[in-house]
């Protein structure tokens, strides 16, 4: 286990729109081979403000790869071979409340997995593990999250809870009326496994879950439009590459392990050995 105390190395994982960050120093694209299969696409190494980064763009360079055929355990394995020690995962996602309209960011704190075919967890049969996944998100990556949005006047909400879907078609009504009643705020399909592998891999995790569309629930947006999402993805994308500038050099320095035991979580796991 490597704790988060001292130098942390940042990883970004880019969804919808963000394929790339030009502000990163010293840019490479490196492959990363990983035993659970290939990654989304090379790793982008670099460095902002002389905090170490890495990125991968969730779906490719070039958006090629579906929401349930995203190898997250791949993707995560990579970066935990490169090193990261926080992961910022950057996701478009529908809204179910009036007030998070298209634009708004939301950093939850909860999940509710609904994705019924991925690989969820590196261990199986010979090595049985169970962690906690009561609070899913590092509170530490959420605080630093909410300060950089807010300086930079990105409308912002922390909490709430994440529905993930299975995806790759949109909900129906009857499912986003569901999803609703169940007090959930927003919907995506790709933060599921991910969340639960970032924190098998015991690295802090915190999801951006940027508003692009009010899913079907809403009286005046009876469909998701495609178009109309990709127009405010695009201005999210943007809002999002400033978002990672800001907060990545107030993660620099940091003295204590994370206050969300992310970093030890499989301390605390119930973890069975074959010859136990
Ligand atoms: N990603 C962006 N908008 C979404 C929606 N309405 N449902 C699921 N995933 C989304």
């Amino acid at each position: 286990m490597v704790s988060s105390a001292g130098k942390p190395v940042i990883g970004v994982i880019g969804g919808s729109g963000v394929y790339e960050l030009d502000a990163l120093a010293d840019k490479r694209w490196q492959r990363v081979d990983s035993p659970f299969g290939a990654p989304s696409d090379e790793l982008l190494f670099g460095s902002l403000d002389g905090v170490e980064m890495v990125f991968l763009p969730r779906h490719g360079r070039g958006h090629r790869i579906p929401p349930a055929e995203v190898n997250y355990r791949a993707n995560i394995d990579a970066l935990k071979r490169a090193g990261v020690t926080d992961i910022i995962s950057v996701s478009a996602c529908g809204s179910f409340e009036e007030e998070l309209a298209p634009g708004t960011f939301v950093i939850v704190d909860q999940f509710i997995d609904r994705t019924i075919d991925r690989k969820k967890s590196f261990f199986g049969t010979g090595l049985v593990a169970h962690i906690s996944m009561a609070h899913p998100v590092c509170p530490r990556l959420g605080d630093a999250l909410e300060a950089a949005a807010q300086s930079l006047d990105i409308p912002v909400h922390r909490g709430g809870t994440y529905l993930a879907m299975e995806g790759p078609q949109f909900s129906s009504l009857a499912e986003s009326r569901l999803y609703r009643s169940w007090d959930c705020q927003v919907i995506g399909m790709t933060n599921m496994p991910e969340a639960k592998l970032a924190r098998e891999a015991e690295m802090c995790y915190a999801t951006v879950a940027m508003v692009t569309d009010y899913d079907c629930w809403h009286p005046d947006h009876d469909a998701v439009e495609v178009a109309t999402i990709i127009e405010v993805l695009m201005k999210n994308a943007d809002n999002a590459r400033s978002l990672v500038k800001t907060v990545v050099p107030e993660l620099k320095q940091r003295d204590a392990a994370c206050p969300g035991g992310c970093d030890h979580a499989l301390d605390n796991a119930l973890i069975t050995a074959p010859d136990a």
